[in-house]
């Protein structure tokens, strides 16, 4: 018997030295401890030993058991540790390798422009004003002093919803909703979406302009013009001059075309200011009394300016653009070009 429980022993010493892996060392457990084992089958057997042996053959039999359990119980700790280490091994992260580049998005350049025109405008005073780009054409043409028959209607090809609704042809609507809104002193700019069905290289059935409006106690073009000059050369550079040409708008009387001279060849003539040296970058003028005695305002008291630029013209001049197509299409390949 006890060569038998020797055998026994060396033979699931040796195996367990050899299991390879945690399910080969269940197995070894099962053949000889498990419910049909060759120890379990051994124990069962002992009620056959005579009593006089049991006592000695007991002994052995549970120092056999003992020895394998051991035995298995350090090889199942060496077996786990091994697997805890391939898997910190294969799950390792290398924190030092370079990370995969996502490619990033960029603001639209009408955007910046947008951003640029608010600063500048903010700190000189005006505040935030937002229209709505669906208006009646009361407020787009009929309060701008530009009634049903007014030829001045056929400047703007108009989206009409029905008789009474439009998409707003020009952010001047605003201007008679702000004065209506609030009592002057006013000083506003409305940035939007206006639409007019037009549409080639340089316009676009839908774009976007930034309407400024002051109404105040003795405002005068002179106003309009000292303004104008400064967020030029805010936005062109220090060194660009302005001029202002006759121009006509129903809605302001006196009414002005604001030209900068050329940032790109300094006034001399080149490709971006057809050979003259000057560009148009905006209209403006002097709010006409019609539109301010329409809206309530004293004009014995008060007088006001008002100028509407067109920030895609803005953001292609700045930007070099030619095609205004370009401004919509946000394609990365554009807007990484730019300089914020
Ligand atoms: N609303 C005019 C346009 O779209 C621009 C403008 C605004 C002119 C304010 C004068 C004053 O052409």
């Amino acid at each position: 018997m006890r060569d038998k429980l020797n055998e026994i022993k060396d033979r699931a010493l040796l195996q367990i030295a050899g299991a390879e892996g945690l399910e080969a060392l269940n197995e070894v457990r099962n053949t000889i401890l498990g419910k049909k084992g060759e120890l379990t089958a051994i124990l069962k057997g002992m009620k056959d030993v005579s009593p006089e042996d049991r006592p000695k053959v007991g002994k052995w039999v549970n120092e056999t058991r003992e020895a394998i359990e051991s035995c298995l119980s350090t090889q199942l700790k060496k077996l786990e540790s091994e697997a805890l280490k391939a898997r910190y091994s294969a799950e390792k992260i290398d924190v030092t390798m370079p990370a995969k580049m996502q490619p990033k998005g960029r603001l639209n350049p009408v955007t910046l422009v947008r951003n640029q025109l608010i600063d500048i405008f903010g700190s000189m005073g005006f505040e935030v004003y937002e229209g709505t780009e669906i208006e009646t054409d009361y407020y787009n043409f009929t309060a701008l002093n530009t009634p049903d028959d007014h030829p001045a209607r056929d400047m703007q090809d108009t989206f009409y919803l029905s008789p009474e609704f439009l998409l707003r042809t020009q952010t001047s609507a605003g201007q008679v909703h702000a004065m209506e809104a609030g009592k002057p002193p006013i000083k506003i700019i409305s940035p939007g979406k206006v639409f007019r069905s037009d549409d080639d290289a340089t316009h676009s059935p839908m774009f976007s302009q930034m309407e400024g409006l002051v109404v105040d106690k003795g405002i005068t073009l002179c106003d309009l013009k000292g303004m104008l000059d400064k967020f030029c050369k805010e936005i062109f550079g220090q060194e660009v001059k302005t001029r202002l040409r006759p121009s006509y708008f129903p809605f302001t009387e006196p009414s002005v075309e604001v030209d900068v001279s050329c940032f790109q060849c300094g006034g001399s003539g080149c490709k971006l200011c057809k050979g003259t040296g000057w560009i148009e970058v905006l209209g403006a003028g002097v709010v006409n009394t019609k539109v301010l005695e329409g809206c309530g305002i004293d004009t014995n008291e008060y007088s006001g300016f008002a100028f509407g630029i067109g920030m895609e013209r803005i953001a292609m001049l700045k930007y070099g653009i030619n095609n205004i197509k370009l401004l919509f299409e946000s394609d990365l390949r554009v807007l990484d070009q730019l300089e914020e």
